[in-house]
């Protein structure tokens, strides 16, 4: 009992930042998966890799004018900023989710940094 209580404890400090991204993980199932897959389709691009990627970058997959006008690449700032308002981030976006919770948005993007 106190042995598994202890082995607990201690894998939470060590692992709180992977709960973060669990905790994405989770978001992402329910809130992103269905447009999101592994490989682009014409749902949604192909999230792997997408952090520190080139916005809108992927060949793949036909991005909006809107997405396409941005500069820069996704750094944690641009992917909170874009989970929170879309269409606020980039007028005219085709994505049309977004994560009200800043700790929700946090997590995801934990979570987007572990797809490669
Ligand atoms: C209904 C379908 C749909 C859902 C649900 C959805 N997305 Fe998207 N997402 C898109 C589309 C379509 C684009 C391309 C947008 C454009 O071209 O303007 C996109 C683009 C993105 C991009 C930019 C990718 C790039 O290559 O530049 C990120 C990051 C992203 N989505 C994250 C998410 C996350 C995280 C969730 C869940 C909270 C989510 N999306 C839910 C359809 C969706």
């Amino acid at each position: 009992m106190i042995r598994t209580a202890l082995a607990l404890a201690a894998a939470l400090s060590l692992g709180a930042g992977l709960a973060h991204a669990a905790d994405g993980a989770k978001i992402f199932q329910l809130q992103c998966k269905t447009c999101h897959q592994a490989k682009s389709t014409p749902m949604g691009p192909s999230l792997a890799g997408v952090a520190g990627r080139k916005i809108a970058g992927l060949t793949d997959f036909t991005y909006s004018a809107g997405l396409k006008a941005k500069a820069g690449t996704w750094t944690d700032a641009n992917l909170d900023a874009f989970l929170a308002g879309p269409a606020k981030f980039a007028a005219g976006t085709k994505m049309p989710a977004s994560v009200a919770a800043a700790a929700d948005r946090t997590a995801v993007v934990a979570y987007l940094k572990t797809l490669k």
